[in-house]
């Protein structure tokens, strides 16, 4: 480490070149996920660690022996080394010929089906992914809502292109992914015929039940599962977020191996275990008055991430009446909206801010007439000043009664997001048993179903239509 300190820099555990914001160690050499608690001092007491020890033991040995609240929905812990490798060749070799006869790929699903093969898609390429000059397909999404200008207006994109779809349904009877499958489906068979439709239908769901299962089974499309014991929000590292994934040229082998360094890392008990520390500083956080856990980015394309990160801990905390509600808020734009709130209103929350090193590099050029006054900056990194943005805007929510929690990994990379995935998941399932609900069922998220079958007049729903429209 010594022959670093003569010309760099250390920010948070990192040594840096100083004229630049490239790292000087290599992502192999820093620890892949740091996490800086200190800003918490003075709003929880200070054993908040400590004092949940026992309980933190209980919970990593519940979630590691599969026992416990929802038990039987913990198949995602050991994914990383247990996963189908059968099927994971299978799911390459059928990205490989999505990305030969397709230039887009619709993939239906909502929820769990749907959010974490958009979240990785976009972390790892790009928000403006389809936009891109590239070699792989377009990847557009359907069937995560009801929206009539948003289907039409994806059919004028698609075009005349050549496309395929994979259709994502662990239950394979949700109504938005099943009727937007009807469409799609449709429009296959009207431009290839149903022989050549089949070859273009590529269907993610349970291995034994459901009408989509019935559905592929029937019309011999190629199949993949989503195993019995990982709910959808926990789905992102089986079928139903590898294939897309895949189609979209990232490494999953990478990503894979990324979860698999978590997986192994975090499985160690102990107080100096990261997600340990994490879920406790929530559980203390939310014992101690706050309500809103706000995950904060600083890069746009981490803005779908964080709508999985909100999936996953809202569908797994908030039940019982209890749980911290999760936001999101993607920095420095929303400084200039939420930022008010944040600093200055209510003081409902906490703020966790993930922070990926900088990649590309942009130094801010000189203007000899310096007329906005900005030649302080000259020939630094855009991503510099980036650094000083985060460092500022930690210190003014903490000095405004916002306590934060600091997340840093490594460059964006299939590695360092697997790690990611998993070091939430983990956490998630430790946060719910501390917090004493079932972290892998979704009751809730049934209501609106029931209500909406009713109302469509789905046979078996009359009495509840008849009961629901009297209160219309
Ligand atoms: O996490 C969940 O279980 C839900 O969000 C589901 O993923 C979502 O409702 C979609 O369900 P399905 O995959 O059964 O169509």
């Amino acid at each position: 480490m010594d022959k670093f300190k003569n010309h760099g820099e250390m920010f948070l555990g990192v040594w840096y070149n100083k004229t630049s914001v490239e790292p000087i160690l290599s992502q192999e050499e820093c620890s892949m996920l740091k996490l800086d608690l200190s800003k918490l001092k003075g709003f929880i007491p200070e054993d908040y660690l400590t004092s949940r020890q026992d309980r933190l033991a209980k919970a990593a040995e519940m979630v590691a022996a599969h026992t416990g609240p929802g038990g039987d929905f913990t198949g995602w812990v050991t994914l990383p080394r247990d996963y189908d490798k059968e099927e994971f060749a299978r799911i390459q070799a059928a990205a490989k010929k999505i990305q030969k006869q397709s230039q887009a790929l619709v993939v239906i699903g909502i929820g769990g089906s749907y959010l974490g093969a958009r979240a990785v898609i976009e972390l790892l390429l790009s928000q403006n992914y389809n936009l891109k000059k590239k070699d792989t397909p377009d990847i557009f999404f359907a069937g995560n809502g009801l929206s009539t200008d948003y289907l039409l207006e994806l059919i004028d994109l698609i075009g005349d292109r050549d496309f395929s779809v994979n259709v994502i349904s662990k239950s394979g009877t949700t109504t938005e992914p099943a009727v937007a499958f009807r469409i799609f489906k449709a429009l296959l068979e009207k431009k290839y015929g149903k022989e050549g439709a089949r070859e273009r239908i590529y269907a993610t769901t349970d291995k034994a039940r459901g009408a989509l299962k019935g559905l592929a089974d029937a019309e011999g499309y190629e199949e993949f599962v989503v195993p019995d014991d990982v709910g959808g929000r926990f789905s992102v590292l089986t079928a139903v977020g590898l294939l897309p994934i895949a189609v979209s040229g990232i490494d999953i082998d990478a990503l894979m191996a990324g979860a698999r360094q978590a997986m192994e890392e975090l499985s160690v008990p102990g107080l100096d275990n990261p997600a340990w520390q994490y879920a406790a500083a929530r559980h203390g956080l939310y014992q101690n008055g706050k309500s809103i856990e706000v995950l904060a980015g600083y890069e746009p394309r981490f803005r779908f991430f964080a709508e999985w990160w909100k999936q996953l801990y809202g569908e797994s905390e908030g039940k019982d009446g209890k749980g911290l509600f999760p936001a999101s808020v993607e920095f420095t734009a929303d400084l200039h909206s939420m930022g008010q709130y944040i600093q200055d209103g209510e003081r409902l929350m906490f703020e966790t801010v993930v922070k990926f090193l900088p990649d590309g590099e942009y130094a801010i050029p000189d203007d000899p007439a310096n007329v906005d006054g900005l030649n302080f900056l000259s020939g630094k990194p855009l991503a510099f000043v980036a650094e000083q943005a985060m460092r500022g805007t930690i210190l003014a929510h903490v000095d405004g009664g916002v306590p934060n929690v600091l997340l840093e990994l490594p460059q964006i990379s299939a590695k360092s997001v697997g790690y990611l995935i998993y070091f939430f998941e983990y956490v998630c399932g430790l946060s719910g048993h501390l917090l004493e609900v079932n972290p892998f069922n979704q009751p809730g998220v049934e209501a609106y179903k029931k209500n909406m079958f009713a109302l469509l007049g789905k046979p078996g729903y009359e009495d509840l239509k008849a009961e629901l429209e009297a209160k219309l």
